[in-house]
């Protein structure tokens, strides 16, 4: 996801600026960054009241099989229209499934859309392999067949450790649920995680934001994204706003509550390299990383969207050419237009139809 903060204060460098930092690899400003490949998985359990993410509540095992074929045959489009060819020289040295919520496939579904990803196009033997989880899905079963599947990177959905922060947000998992979710992704091997943090929430208390973030460090993340709780139009939260039922997320707090969690942080030995990232020596993430720094990533899904630029049209039956630079910052990015990609009739997004068309796009 974008950074929601605002504009970082000078605790700690900009990307690359730092010389004790360990640059990963692909990690060095000076180098073209691979390129990656996002897939978007649109499933949710159920909509968070904060979340206008393109995802689809209702669903059934028929149709999330129906729509890893459907990845499937889209990356197989792009692969004959020339996406081999030009990606060939090093390969994708990214690939990143996103959500909504890709742990609501079954490991083997999972598995499935990899290798269809592996066979459709050239990925570098060294890519990062990431996959958004919640950690409610996760169990050592399911981390078996991601590890199974050659994802190195895990990104967990954490939000918060307290569990009334968590009831406000609409979450469906509790904090108890984390710390196995995390021991079943080392237990099978899974080389690096992420959790993703929202802090502002109204009614989370400095004390229970510097408890949460205390709490993903005893788990040892390699990587915390930390984001600013963002009230965006026509969600539940939004509408419970716009009623006086709720209190908006105050600017203010939000930047007390960054500033807490970027001095804990960096007091645990992480680097900031990004408003909304932090990173152990080493495990910045190269998916994002490529993104910010203005490479070439494809987008495939209903969310996704591509970032191809100066290369000819892929595929025959692209609506909107992938070669067309966009100005969005980031694949999976909250506000960004599907490009390239539309299954038939369009997917229903959301109960309220089509997301591009509540959007007002064509
Ligand atoms: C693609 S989303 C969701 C991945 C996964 N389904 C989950 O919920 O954990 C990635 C992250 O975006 C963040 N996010 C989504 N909506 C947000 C909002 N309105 N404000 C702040 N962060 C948000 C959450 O931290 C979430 O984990
Ligand atoms: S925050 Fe994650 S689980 Fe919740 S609705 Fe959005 S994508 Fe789905």
């Amino acid at each position: 996801m974008t950074s929601q903060a605002a504009d970082a204060p000078a605790l700690t460098p900009a990307v690359g600026d730092d010389p004790a930092s360990t640059p990963a690899v692909g990690d060095d400003p000076g180098e073209p960054p691979a390129a990656g490949l996002y897939v978007h998985v649109p499933f949710c359990r159920h909509r968070c009241g904060y979340c206008d993410f393109a995802v689809t509540t209702a669903h059934d095992p028929e149709q999330r099989a129906a729509y890893v074929d459907a990845v499937r045959r889209r990356l197989d489009d792009l692969a004959a229209g020339g996406l081999a060819a030009m990606a060939a020289t090093t390969g994708f040295g990214s690939v990143f499934v996103g959500g909504g919520t890709p742990s609501r496939l079954a490991g083997e579904q999972l598995a499935a859309l990899l290798d269809a990803v592996r066979a459709a196009v050239p990925v570098a033997g060294d890519a990062e392999v990431s996959v958004e989880a919640n950690p409610e899905d996760v169990d050592a079963s399911l981390a078996q067949a991601l590890a199974g599947a050659g994802v190195t990177r895990v990104s967990l959905g954490v939000q918060s450790f307290d569990g009334d922060v968590l009831a406000l947000l609409d979450r469906r998992h509790d904090p108890e649920d984390v710390p196995g979710a995390v021991a079943a992704l080392r237990g099978a091997g899974i080389e690096q995680i992420n959790v993703d943090l929202i802090y502002g929430t109204p009614g989370e208390t400095e004390a229970s934001w510097r408890h949460t973030v205390a709490a993903a460090l005893g788990l040892q993340p390699d990587h915390v994204s930390g984001y600013a709780l963002t009230l965006s139009p026509g969600t539940p939260y939004w509408r419970a706003v716009t009623l006086g039922q709720q209190p908006a997320p105050d600017d203010d707090v939000a930047a007390e509550r960054m500033d807490a969690l970027a001095e804990q942080l960096a007091a645990a030995g992480y680097e900031r390299y990004e408003v909304s990232n932090w990173a152990r020596p080493g495990a910045r993430c190269r998916h994002n990383l490529a993104t910010w720094r203005g490479g070439d990533y494809l987008g495939v899904g209903p969310g996704a969207h591509s970032h191809w630029q100066e290369k000819p049209t892929i595929g025959p039956t692209e609506k909107t050419p992938v070669n067309r630079p966009t100005t969005t910052a980031a694949a999976g990015t909250r506000s960004a237009r599907p490009s390239g990609w539309q299954l038939p009739g369009c997917w229903p997004t959301t109960a309220s139809g089509c997301a591009c068309r509540r959007r007002g796009w064509p």
